[in-house]
């Protein structure tokens, strides 16, 4: 049995909690980090409409780090390094979906803490998640298994954010609905964070596939919206940023080998000049022999479903990717845990019978 703390209850953190508490009898709730006042004090079986479990959610970080506990799913908004060292320094494993994907590749300062407070800790930290995370990551290292050369990998990322609920994530963060102008890898500390995790997973793959990049650019281009769109409590006015196509590219000898590329819109506008892949993700691989894959998830392909519960089930996919790991990353040696240095993650309750959520 493995204690585990959930730090972060919202999308994709709710996922989690209630997949443990539906399916998985080998993991053990022992506390939740949550950080509005509301969810402050209350019951972390009821946070996501289940029974109480007699354990409460809390905003005081030092209860959390008091706690005796395996592992940390670690699912806030904003990511901290502070918070994740502390952690991991007092023992506790960590499983993100928020940063950290191959933390070898983290400004030096920042890698060399990590890797302190694991060894001080003899704890390990995997971040994962869809992508950054399986699809860049898991799937393009399967599928390398067939070839024979490689030119290079592009996965390309197409999403119409407009019924994702998390707006503090689209509007806050990645600043959706501002001036065009105030879009740019480094405009904000968000955005750059931002860019460095896609920077981080090029580089991911490129060091798992002795790929021996010079190194990694970035760009993205802004589009304007065309009139107004009402996104939940939100307004994206005509005029401000309603689509941002994004480019990592991992280059050597100034050809790019590997390349990240998001399509993002928010509001239903598709520039008419951007590519047009299926929705979802497309992986490319152009060599010896070439193969492309393209992913998309769904609540179901056989049941009829609303909308929401199809955009839901990213976010299932996304918890469930670390939530599946946690086993493998508390048996992991004291370190960075990399989805080429872990066995292949796979799903721990899947076709186990249990109650159907839906
Ligand atoms: N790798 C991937 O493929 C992937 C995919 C999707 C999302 N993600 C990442 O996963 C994380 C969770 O995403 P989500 O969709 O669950 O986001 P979300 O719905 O916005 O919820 C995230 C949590 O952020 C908390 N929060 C509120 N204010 C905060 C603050 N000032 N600083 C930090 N956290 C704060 C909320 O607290 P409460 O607990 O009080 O509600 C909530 O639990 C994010 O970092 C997101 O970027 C990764």
């Amino acid at each position: 049995m493995h204690r585990v703390i959930q730090w972060g209850t919202g999308t994709v953190g709710s996922e989690m909690i209630a997949a443990i508490l539906d399916h998985r009898d080998d993991l053990s709730l022992v506390g939740a980090l949550v950080y509005s006042d509301e969810k402050n004090g209350v019951d972390i079986g009821t946070l996501v409409g289940r029974e109480p479990i007699g354990v409460t959610a809390t905003t005081d970080v030092d209860q959390i780090l008091r706690l005796d506990a395996d592992c940390v799913l670690y699912t806030p908004r904003t990511a901290h390094l502070d918070d994740v060292c502390r952690l991991l320094e007092t023992g506790k494993n960590v499983v993100t979906t928020a940063f950290l994907f191959h933390p070898a590749r983290i400004d030096a300062a920042d890698r060399d803490r990590v890797r302190a407070a694991c060894e001080k800790g003899g704890t390990s930290v995997h971040g994962s998640g869809i992508n950054p995370g399986n699809l860049s990551g898991v799937l393009p290292l399967a599928l390398s298994g067939m070839s024979r050369t490689i030119e290079r990998i592009t996965l390309q990322e197409r999403a119409d954010w407009s019924v994702y609920e998390s707006t503090g994530i689209t509007f806050d963060n990645m600043a959706f609905g501002q001036p065009v102008e105030s879009i740019s890898p480094t405009a904000t500390d968000f955005l750059a964070f931002n860019s460095s995790i896609f920077t981080e997973q090029v580089w991911f793959l490129a060091d798992a596939l002795n790929a021996d990049i010079d190194g990694v650019s970035a760009t993205v281009e802004a589009i304007p919206a065309a009139e107004d769109h009402q996104i939940f409590d939100h307004l994206l006015a005509a005029g401000t940023t309603a689509g941002q196509r994004w480019n990592w590219s991992g280059h050597r000898d100034g050809e790019t080998l590997i390349e990240i590329e998001t399509l993002w819109t928010v509001g239903g506008e598709y520039p008419s000049h951007w590519p047009k892949p299926q929705h979802g993700w497309t992986l490319t691989i152009e060599g010896d022999p070439s193969m492309r894959t393209h992913f998309m998830s769904l609540a179901s392909f056989t049941r009829n479903a609303t909308i929401e519960e199809h955009v839901r089930s990213a976010s299932v996919a996304t918890g469930m990717q670390v939530l599946n790991a946690v086993t493998a990353v508390c048996q992991a040696p004291p370190g960075f845990a990399t989805s080429a240095t872990l066995p292949l993650i796979r799903s721990q309750t899947g076709f186990r019978r249990g109650p159907r959520t839906v």
